[in-house]
């Protein structure tokens, strides 16, 4: 099918659980930066910490049975797709893809795995008589996923600019411009308010009371 030649039209990209997962996430991760030298809020650090690894479990789960472009076969390529896309875009000609672009697939699988590593470091703290490097672990894993994160929304500005698409406003409603036989028939949307409803009584059964 010669897609060119097709109408474009509203089409649903992103279902709920990959919505309510990520937005969940960069809140977990970012409060819990935020209160990483904190001792009164050490109990919502730990708590949001463990819920971003919780998040990530979901994910890996739903990259493997989930929609279309929520899977990881559909994002995760090889180095030489990598680098033809980053060409077609030096090329002046840039690749548009309806899910995750090559290099933005590199860039899930690095922040994906950048949490989990400051999780896992996290809890050998907390778990007590860590030998000081694993808590310089902790925060050097803290600090580059804070850096992976501001190259990945650069990264979606720049996306959302060369290819005239609102990327975060996708992410958020799940929706994009494309040709109808490109979208996802389902939204998923009770699964998402299953995460967000374990989410957040994961976190109220924390609560110091
Ligand atoms: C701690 C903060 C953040 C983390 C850990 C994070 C992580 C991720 C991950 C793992 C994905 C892949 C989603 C999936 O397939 O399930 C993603 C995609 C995305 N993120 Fe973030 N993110 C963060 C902050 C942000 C912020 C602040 C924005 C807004 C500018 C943003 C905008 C997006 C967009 C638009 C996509 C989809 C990109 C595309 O269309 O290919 N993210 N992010
Ligand atoms: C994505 C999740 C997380 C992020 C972004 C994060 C970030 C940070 C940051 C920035 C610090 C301050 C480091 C410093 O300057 O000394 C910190 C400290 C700490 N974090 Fe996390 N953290 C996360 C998850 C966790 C988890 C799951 C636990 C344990 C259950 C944990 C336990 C701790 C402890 C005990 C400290 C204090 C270490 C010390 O005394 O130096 N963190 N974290």
């Amino acid at each position: 099918m010669n897609d060119s030649t097709l109408e474009t039209t509203t089409i649903r990209v992103w279902d709920w659980p990959v919505r309510v997962f990520h937005w969940s996430l960069a809140l977990c991760v970012f409060i819990a930066y935020f209160t990483g030298e904190s001792e009164r809020y050490s109990w919502l650090h730990q708590t949001l910490g463990y819920a971003a690894a919780g998040l990530i479990a979901f994910r890996l789960v739903w990259g493997a049975v989930g929609t279309r472009y929520a899977r990881f076969q559909a994002f995760v390529r090889g180095p030489q797709a990598v680098w033809a896309y980053l060409k077609s875009i030096r090329q002046g000609h840039a690749q548009h893809h309806v899910g995750h672009n090559p290099v933005g697939g590199v860039a899930v699988l690095l922040l994906m795995g950048l949490v989990v590593l400051t999780a896992l470091s996290g809890w050998v703290i907390a778990a007590g008589d860590a030998p000081g490097w694993q808590e310089e672990l902790h925060e050097l894993a803290a600090n580059t996923l804070m850096m992976v994160v501001a190259v990945h929304v650069l990264g979606v500005v720049l996306s959302s600019r060369l290819h005239r698409e609102n990327l975060v406003l996708a992410m958020l409603s799940g929706f994009k411009q494309g040709h109808a036989h490109q979208g996802i028939a389902r939204s998923w949307w009770v699964l998402g308010l299953l995460l967000l409803l374990a989410l957040a009584a994961f976190v109220l059964s924390q609560l110091p009371l």
